[in-house]
């Protein structure tokens, strides 16, 4: 019988997991199915439920669900106890669900690949925004030991989270003393959503630095234009979700996927919607 998989999130429909894990299923000849299933704030509990019933073997999850899909697992990972939301639910057995968090360690093999394998002990890295997205990276970044400079808008919420995920190195601060401290970066990963808004972060000269917008598409493309002029390598996260993609087969599936294949898919499929 064909495995069924997916993901669940709302909005969900221009999600581009189905191209990833379908693609690694016809690729490595496995009989499952991945779909992108729509499910409105509040409804997961119902949604999972009727799901297990029809044999689902896991889903991913995206946004609203990351904090419910926490709640309603009876056992999670390491991961997804610190950073407080799950992204990968495995149904066991019983009918109960595995929660884990593979944004983590899909952020860590994205940013090493893209640093061409370089260790990320004593990288420093800028870190942008202090919303959802930018837990997992601020976590990830200190388990791989780097320094961190966290920089919001809400000048508030980077100290909160560097106080809760930062090492004695961190550092916290506004966006609006960026200057202060470019010079000092390896890297600048952006997590906030200034793509999506007339005005882009201008990070100053890059001199061939990394800048990682952690998202994709339109508003990754405006920020990483704004980016690539004044002299950055730039990079979108696509990586990521490829990596975050393939740690959540793995965990279903005991078998590592092919990332490069699955990063040249997902781009093809946004040249074709652009
Ligand atoms: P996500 O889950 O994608 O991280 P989020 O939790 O809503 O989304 O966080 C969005 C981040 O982008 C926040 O850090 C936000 O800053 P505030 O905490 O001050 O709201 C940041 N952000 C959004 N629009 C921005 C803009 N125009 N300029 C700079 N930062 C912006």
């Amino acid at each position: 019988m064909t495995k069924l998989l997916g993901v669940i999130g709302d909005p969900i429909a221009h999600s581009l997991s189905p191209i990833i894990h379908n693609g690694w299923y016809r690729d490595l000849g496995i009989g499952a199915t991945y779909e992108a299933m729509q499910v409105a704030e509040g409804e997961l509990p119902d949604a999972l439920s009727t799901l297990a019933q029809k044999g689902l073997v896991g889903v991913n999850i995206t946004l609203p669900h990351k904090l419910a899909a926490r709640e309603i697992s009876a056992s999670s990972s390491e991961t997804v106890e610190r950073i407080g939301a799950a992204n990968t639910l495995t149904c066991k057995p019983d009918g109960s669900w595995r929660a884990d968090n593979t944004d983590v360690p899909g952020f860590t093999t994205a940013l090493t690949q893209l640093l061409n394998g370089q260790k990320l002990s004593g990288l420093k890295a800028i870190l942008l925004g202090a919303g959802g997205s930018a837990r997992a990276v601020i976590h990830a970044l200190g388990l791989a030991g780097a320094d961190v400079i966290c920089l919001n808008r809400t000048e508030s919420k980077a100290l909160d989270l560097v106080h809760e995920f930062g090492s004695n190195k961190s550092v916290a601060g506004s966006i609006y003393q960026y200057t202060d401290h470019a010079d000092y970066a390896d890297v600048v990963i952006n997590t906030t959503s200034a793509g999506y808004s007339a005005d882009p972060l201008n990070p100053g000269p890059g001199n061939g630095r990394l800048f990682y917008d952690i998202s994709y598409g339109q508003a990754a493309n405006r920020q990483l234009q704004v980016a690539s002029a004044n002299g950055w390598k730039r990079a979108d996260g696509i990586s990521m979700l490829v990596a975050q993609a393939a740690e959540s087969f793995e965990i279903w599936f005991g078998i590592r996927p092919d990332i490069e294949k699955a990063e040249l898919r997902c781009r093809n499929a946004l040249k074709a919607i652009v």
